[in-house]
């Protein structure tokens, strides 16, 4: 991760490689952008007669100067009214990879353009801030723990430092807050994005297990891991049935997080860890089964946010389920047409053995319920069917309460990992029913709506609480910001922060 401080100098004196300037949308150039336009002979303003920048979001120019900053990097946020926190960091990321890609090795950021756009929102400032360093930070991940050092002819280029220049005294305190807070998030999603791009074979249950406890022992979470036999005892035989035709034996993690005293009831996270999901005797095809190695991202999510809601002390208790399995053909793996007793007493046709998703979620929501939970939230790449009805673009919500599901939008709109409801209703939780058992892992032919099947079925598990079931299937691997790279995105981190602070 790049180290990120603050210092507080005025843009035109700071000596730097690359000043980023955030700039919002106007006809001409005004205030510190002016200033560097004199510098430059007009080379700013001309850019903006011709169109070819004038702050709309997405717009980037990159100018070469004999001032103290070797190089300016002009980057549009959009216009003063319309500038949110995600709008900065989506800029943040652009300018970051720009910046990347022109070989420069330490970078500052100036912030002195929020003065104007917080004027009288108390705290904006900080939260544009934060943002910056965040889309930074986000953007320039890279998953290289693979690599070899033989490229050594041509390294590829790393961005090692970020600066943020505050313009005035006043604003340190509040920086270095929101770089301190950034940081944490940066490390979070960073986990996620490294725990999904492990191969399979790496990233096995016990790997997930071993995370965890390590991830535990660092912050103040209790860690326990159920191994095959405990699973026995409590009868987690959908879980069971997933992983019993794999040689890597599965896990069942709990992480406990009581930021707010042990009586308050918490919110629960179930996460999907499938570490590898070949379909199993439903075999998948062959074309792009790599990418089958992502289906445990429920699971980093989950992991991450435990990590992340304790590095940041939230006063909130928050308890974290991840069911890790793989899922393998072979001579003693589960067959079409047998049927699993779950630890709910539920006994489930496994119809296709592809949908194991919910197989391992029934078994770890049923566990939820052990914790009395206040509202439980599962996250699970569930259905290839989310990605035609949403794309790579957001992750479909289900759930049984209103207010919960609105809540989870707003910390959508607000983080960028938009998430978008489909309904479920009684005739979708009536084609879950089996001819000879209680459900069924997949609907007759025909039936379609395979996403919000997919809730339907979970639905039998989740308890009367309000719950909510996130299908990150589409945004977990290819969701395409700014700030995020080819592959895993670490999707939902972001989301339940804000989610966990704002909304309730
Ligand atoms: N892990 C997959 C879903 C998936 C698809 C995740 C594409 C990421 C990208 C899940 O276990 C699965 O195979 N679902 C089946 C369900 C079907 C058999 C009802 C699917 O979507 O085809
Ligand atoms: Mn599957
Ligand atoms: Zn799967």
């Amino acid at each position: 991760m790049i180290k990120i401080n603050q210092k507080l100098d005025h843009p035109l004196e700071h000596k730097t490689e690359c000043l980023i300037l955030a700039c919002v949308e106007e006809k001409k150039p005004s205030g510190t952008l002016k200033k560097f336009n004199d510098n430059f002979v007009d080379a700013i303003s001309h850019a903006f007669e011709n169109k070819r920048f004038n702050g709309k979001p997405g717009q980037t120019l990159l100018l070469n100067s004999n001032g103290k900053a070797s190089n300016v990097l002009l980057v549009g946020i959009g216009k003063t009214k319309e500038v949110t926190a995600e709008k900065i960091c989506q800029a943040a990321g652009r300018a970051a990879k720009l910046a990347e890609q022109s070989n420069f090795k330490s970078i500052t950021a100036d912030l002195s353009a929020f003065e104007g756009i917080s004027k009288g929102k108390s705290g904006f400032y900080g939260e544009l801030a934060g943002a910056m360093a965040e889309g930074v930070g986000l953007a320039l991940y890279h998953f290289d723990n693979y690599k070899t050092r033989e490229e050594k002819d041509d390294p590829p280029s790393r961005i090692e430092k970020l600066t943020l220049l505050t313009a005035s005294k006043s604003r340190q305190a509040s920086t270095e807050k929101s770089i301190a807070r950034a940081e944490k998030i940066i490390d979070a999603v960073h986990t996620a994005r490294d725990l999904i791009s492990h191969p399979g074979s790496t990233a096995t249950p016990t790997f997930l297990a071993e995370h965890a406890k390590k991830m535990a022992r660092k912050n103040k979470i209790t860690c326990k891991v159920l191994g095959q036999k405990e699973m026995e005892k409590l009868g987690m035989g959908s879980l069971l049935g997933v992983a019993q035709g794999s040689d890597e034996p599965p896990a069942l993690i709990a992480l406990e997080y009581n930021g707010a005293g042990k009586k308050k009831a918490p919110t629960v996270i179930v996460g999907k860890g499938v570490t590898f999901d070949t379909g199993g005797i439903s075999l998948k095809p062959g074309a792009n089964m790599d990418e089958m190695k992502m289906d445990m991202s429920g699971a980093a999510t989950t992991l991450a946010t435990l990590q992340l809601v304790s590095s940041l002390k939230l006063k909130i208790n928050i308890v974290g389920i991840v069911a890790a399995a793989e899922n393998m053909p072979s001579g003693s793996a589960i067959k079409p047409g047998d049927i699993l007793k779950s630890m709910s007493g539920k006994t489930i046709e496994v119809l296709n053995t592809d949908a194991e998703g919910r197989l391992v979620l029934a078994d770890a929501l049923t566990y939820a319920q052990r914790y009395k939970p206040k509202e439980v939230i599962d996250l699970a790449t569930l259905t290839g069917a989310v990605l035609h009805a949403l794309g790579h673009h957001a992750a479909a919500v289900v759930g049984n309460n209103t207010a919960m599901i609105q809540k989870l939008k707003n910390a959508g709109e607000a983080t960028g990992e938009r998430v978008w409801e489909l309904p479920l209703w009684p005739e979708h939780e009536k084609a879950t029913k089996s001819d000879i058992a209680d459900l069924k892992n997949i609907a007759s032919p025909g039936v379609g709506a395979g996403t919000i099947m997919g809730a339907a079925f979970l639905k039998a598990f989740a308890g009367e609480q309000p719950w909510t079931h996130i299908d990150i299937a589409g945004t977990a691997w290819g969701f395409d910001r700014p700030y995020t790279n080819k592959g895993a995105s670490g999707f939902g981190v972001r989301l339940l922060l804000n989610y966990l602070e704002k909304g309730r």
